[in-house]
């Protein structure tokens, strides 16, 4: 636990000593969606390429055949200054770092030492949300005596990966290259990389132009560390250098990616990518009077889904650590579909559209997959790539983890639902739905001697359940699949006959999906009728949790993986999760047996659990069990819960899943038969909760009280 971040309502901030920080570089994450850097230093005297670095969404490089990792790419954020003829920086540094919440701009302020002379260092920097091509930075050195100066910017094109393997509890210690520099040119103001990625040869150019005062150029500089200019100047006042990086790709498709001219300014492009932010803050603030830490941290919540998500691309979607890490290799997992995607449905319906196109557009690689794993239909993978390919490197998980297909109907069929868009099902998601049932008809076992069928070799959520059979998780969401399977097939037979034919549908196959989608079990057990979840776990090992772990570090650090496996233990939310996501399938004593039975068995070893009992909790009104889970998830990264924000970067899930907890859970908001509702259970402290939300193309505005509540359209 880390206590040394510091939230205010717009903004937090940290004082630290040292250059080095990964907690704090995590936290202080800056970026637009399509592209963002950690909260480092650009006067870091010993950078560290291996995680200094900038990343674009949907950069990838290739490590070896078929499997790559996300692009710690050059960064242009990487200068350093000489006094007086001598280089500046010393080991003992005072940090104070600050993250404006409101229009994403990162301050660092820093004291440089040499040779008994001091240079106060501000760096601002932010990533435009209006030109999402650029990030800008301005640079104020102030001298605090006379002093002759030489100031180098550049890019440290020497930045790498170092890949994180796939099991956790590995760690690698080589480092990759996985971009080239194949040409560099130069301009009277600034200069331009031309870099290539490895095996998958995206092209990216890094354009910087400098604008400066009082500064004087002398050149050029090429060396092995860096490629940029250095300027030169002598006296006390203050030196202001403004520096605007234009960074296109060969992917890309945001048509907010434009070239500006050469008459920039910082305090201009700043206003213009403010105006954004302001926008997008209106459809997606949420206010919340009578505990400022919950509203606080709330806001930073927001600030990073938006900051992660590139809204206007359907090419990527969002990695596990969104664009803050390289952690499983940038992969995007059902995390996007049942934990963040949401917060985008409600507060910005093009950005859910897009990630969902991004699964509908990968439907040829998602059948591919399923022909490698000798099914038919679509199977989509458990770590996709930009290109969506499996990329998970330990077999049992990735060919065990089912449930990422029916996750990505669910979530399709939660767009289509919410916003009513029946181009996009009859376009897109149709076809998905039909895919998938016939993955699951290749894929269940019939059970001899009866009319049932079985889901062999599965697991769930919970990812210490051995590899067993009929999770429930997978089950019921498998059941939810093939009945939309049917209804598309009714619905393209009745309105677009010619694709219905060209998916090669029958009656006898619709008529399959129909007897697969009954004869699927849930467990139950048979004695007191509890939902069980799924056919083994109650045959594992009882333990005591205090046994395995007494903090709130994952326990796979000191039990091994297949000792877990067989304990009578949970990772993270599987029925409980379930439940919040099909509330109306179940009664309120099935939801309170299934908190008793599994919420104690749960080691909360997976970031994605907090927050999914504090929405459980909440929607079913325990409410000291909901704040004290809500707690933990709103402040996992900000307080560094788990000990791994550092070491992994900000955990997407978590955030979405804690936005889901306030709105869905403590505000209560559901939709009845096509209209809002709001059913809310606001802590004893909340005395008031507002947010906005869309739905079916209308903006909604929820007013919540501890004594009455209003919802009105805006
Ligand atoms: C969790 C998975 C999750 C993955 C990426 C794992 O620890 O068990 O459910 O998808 O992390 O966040």
């Amino acid at each position: 636990m880390r206590n040394d971040v510091k939230l205010d309502k717009w903004s937090i901030s940290a004082e630290s000593k040292g250059w080095a920080d990964d907690f704090l570089e995590s936290v202080f994450f800056t970026g637009n969606g399509r592209m963002g850097a950690r909260g480092y230093l650009t006067f870091e005297p010993y950078p560290r390429p291996e995680k200094n670095g900038l990343f674009i969404a949907g950069i990838f490089g290739e490590l070896k055949l078929g499997i790559t990792d996300f692009v710690n790419l050059p960064t242009p954020l990487y200068a350093w200054v000489n006094i007086d003829g001598h280089r500046a920086g010393e080991d003992d540094v005072y940090v104070y770092r600050t993250l404006n919440l409101h229009n994403g701009l990162f301050t660092g302020e820093y004291i440089l030492h040499c040779a008994g002379k001091s240079l106060q260092i501000r760096e601002e920097r932010f990533f435009s949300l209006s030109n999402t091509g650029l990030l800008v930075q301005r640079v104020t050195l102030t001298p605090c005596e006379e002093m002759d100066l030489e100031l180098f910017c550049g890019v440290h094109t020497d930045c790498c990966n170092l890949p994180v393997p796939d099991d956790q509890t590995q760690k690698n210690t080589q480092t990759v290259q996985l971009t080239e520099v194949r040409q560099k040119s130069f301009s009277d103001n600034g200069f331009t990389v031309h870099l290539v990625t490895n095996g998958t040869e995206i092209k990216i150019s890094e354009n910087i132009t400098y604008h400066m005062e009082n500064l004087r150029c002398r050149g050029t500089f090429e060396n092995d560390i860096g490629t940029g200019f250095v300027f030169a100047g002598s006296g006390s006042a203050p030196f202001v250098i403004e520096q605007c990086v234009f960074l296109p790709t060969s992917r890309d498709k945001d048509p907010r990616i434009h070239e500006v001219g050469s008459n920039w300014n910082f305090d201009t492009l700043l206003r213009e990518s403010e105006s954004a932010w302001s926008q997008r803050w209106q459809s997606a603030n949420i206010q919340i009077e009578g505990d400022r830490q919950a509203d606080a941290a709330l806001r930073y919540v927001v600030f990073e889904l938006i900051a992660n998500n590139s809204a206007k691309d359907s090419s990527v979607s969002i990695g596990a650590r969104g664009l803050t890490h390289t952690r499983y290799k940038g992969c995007y997992f059902w995390d996007t579909e049942i934990f963040i995607m949401p917060f985008y449905l409600y507060t910005a319906p093009e950005a859910a559209r897009n990630l969902m196109q991004y699964r509908t557009d990968a439907l040829p690689q998602a059948k591919k997959h399923a022909q490698e794993m000798n099914c038919l239909g679509a199977r989509y993978p458990w770590m996709a790539s930009y290109d969506g390919s499996e990329q998970c490197e330990s077999w049992d998980i990735g060919a065990s983890e089912l449930h990422v297909t029916a996750d990505v109907v669910h979530a399709l069929n939660q767009y289509v639902q919410t916003t009513g868009d029946e181009e996009f099902y009859l376009h897109e998601a149709a076809k998905v739905y039909i895919e998938a049932a016939r993955f699951w008809q290749s894929r269940y076992t019939p059970e001899p001697g009866t009319e049932k069928v079985n889901l062999l070799f599965c697991k769930g959520p919970d990812e210490y359940c051995g590899i067993t059979s009929n999770n429930l998780y997978t089950n019921v969401l498998v059941k939810e699949n093939l009945k939309l399977a049917q209804d598309a097939a009714d619905y393209l037979y009745q309105y677009d006959r010619p694709a219905y034919l060209r998916l090669g549908i029958t009656a006898e196959e619709v008529e399959c999906w129909s007897t697969l989608e009954h004869s699927i079990k849930l467990p139950k057990d048979p004695v007191s009728g509890h939902w069980r979840q799924d056919d083994t776990f109650h045959l594992l090992e009882p333990i005591r949790i205090s046994d395995l772990k007494q903090g709130d570090t994952a326990s796979y650090n000191c039990v091994c993986f297949d000792r877990l496996q067989r304990y009578r233990v949970i990772k993270q939310a599987d029925v409980l999760l379930l439940m919040t996501r099909l509330p109306n399938m179940f009664t309120s004593e099935e939801k309170l047996a299934a908190w008793k039975d599994f919420e104690p068995l749960c080691l909360h070893d997976s970031t994605l659990s907090f927050a999914s009992h504090a929405l459980l909790a909440a929607q079913n009104g325990l409410m000291d069990a909901a704040q004290y889970y809500f707690k933990k998830a709103a402040f996992l990264d900000l307080r560094d819960v788990m000990e791994n924000t550092g070491t992994e970067g900000l955990h997407l899930a978590c955030l979405g899943e804690t936005w889901q907890a306030a709105v869905i859970g403590f505000g209560g908001l559901t939709f009845q038969n096509g209209v809002p509702e709001l059913k809310p259970h606001l802590p004893p402290d909340w005395k008031s909760m507002r947010f906005r939300f869309f739905y079916r193309g209308k903006q909604y505005e929820a007013d919540l009280r501890q004594d009455h509540n209003s919802l009105r359209e805006v």
